[in-house]
């Protein structure tokens, strides 16, 4: 069986920068409050990337998806599958993946979108890899993007801070050499309350609640215990002990997960890879920004063993352990 490799990467923010200091601002003109001292005290979230109204997930995700083909050296019609790991898709349907097929230029590939919130993209990236190692498919697009700001209450101080926008993208081929070394996906659908955004259309209307709602604390325990066993597995199926992991990739929701999980599994804090403070929480495509950051500023190298980790709504959670 083949392995799967990654051969690029790119990612893609919005324009719109939005500093904590800013976001207070104009939320004291709400009357709502918040400090850039409480939000980087709880969640080390610095400022957010905030899409305008009209920028839809598709255009973040053609531009990350745009920048990894560049970067892998292949051409467009290579691709024989596009995943978007999205919870922001731009329509109920088609999927935001036959969108991005569309503006990247592709024809024929299978292509449909993954719905697991800020475990989209490991699930994604799962999906792609049994497709190759099955021979089904030879060069994958898998894209994590999503435009959160679009279904975030900016009036609900508990969740508006954290989130923000934009996409990264994968290429992954069929190889020889090691790549993908192992996977583990998990879901408990009892916890699907902790984590929502439970409105429906149905006769052309919104029906129930449209924005995302948390309950933060059951989300903060469920995601380091769950992170930290996935971990755990992903090694003992690889054969490897997780202080053989050369760079960790967690979902970057909050500073103190990603702290309280490295120590858990005993992994240097200096092998922990953190954009949070800059990008804030971007749901699925939080793993592959973190992870094109870490590359282009040339931390992950050739040969390095990275452990890709997501968690959210579902709720859901995984991890892939890759050689690079
Ligand atoms: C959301 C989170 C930062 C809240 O931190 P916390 O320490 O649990 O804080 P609490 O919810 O207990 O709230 C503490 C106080 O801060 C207040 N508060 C909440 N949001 C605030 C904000 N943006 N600014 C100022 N105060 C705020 C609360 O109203 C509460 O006030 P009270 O004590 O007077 O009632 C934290 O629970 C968390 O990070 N959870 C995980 C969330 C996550 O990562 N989700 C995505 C996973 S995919």
């Amino acid at each position: 069986m083949p392995f799967t490799k990654i051969i690029g990467s790119g990612s893609a923010l919005p324009e719109n920068v939005v500093s904590n200091d800013v976001l207070a601002q104009q939320l004291a003109e709400k009357g709502i409050e918040t400090s850039d001292e409480w939000i980087v005290t709880r969640t080390g979230i610095k400022q957010r990337y905030i899409a305008d109204s009209h920028i839809k997930t598709s255009d973040l995700a053609t531009q990350a998806a745009q920048n990894a083909i560049k970067e892998a050296g292949i051409q467009v019609e290579d691709i024989d599958l596009i995943i978007v790991a999205t919870s922001t898709p731009d329509h109920i349907f088609p999927s935001t993946a036959c969108i991005v097929q569309s503006k990247i230029g592709n024809k024929g590939a299978a292509a449909f979108d993954v719905q697991a919130v800020c475990s989209g993209f490991v699930y994604a990236l799962t999906t792609a890899d049994s497709y190759i190692r099955a021979g089904n498919a030879k060069c994958a697009l898998v894209i994590g993007a999503e435009t959160f700001s679009h279904i975030i209450d900016w009036q609900d101080r508990s969740t508006c801070v954290l989130f923000g926008d934009g996409a990264g993208a994968f290429i992954v081929k069929a190889s020889d050499e090691p790549g993908i070394l192992s996977t583990q996906l998990n879901a408990d659908g009892s916890l699907h309350t902790i984590l929502h955004a439970e409105g429906t259309i149905c006769h052309g209307k919104v029906q129930g609640d449209p924005f995302l709602r948390m309950d933060g604390q059951a989300v903060f325990k469920k995601a380091v215990v769950s992170l930290e066993q996935s971990a755990l597995e992903v090694c003992k199926k690889a054969n490897i002990a997780s202080t053989d992991i050369d760079w960790m990739v967690p979902h970057q929701a909050n500073v103190r997960i990603i702290q309280s999980l490295a120590r858990k599994l005993n992994i240097d804090e200096n092998k922990v890879v953190i954009t949070v403070d800059h990008h804030a929480n971007t749901s699925a495509a939080s793993v592959p920004l973190a992870f094109d950051v870490a590359r282009k500023d040339g931390r992950i190298k050739s040969g390095d063993k990275v452990l890709l980790q997501g968690v959210g709504g579902g709720f859901t959670w995984g991890s892939v352990l890759v050689q690079m």
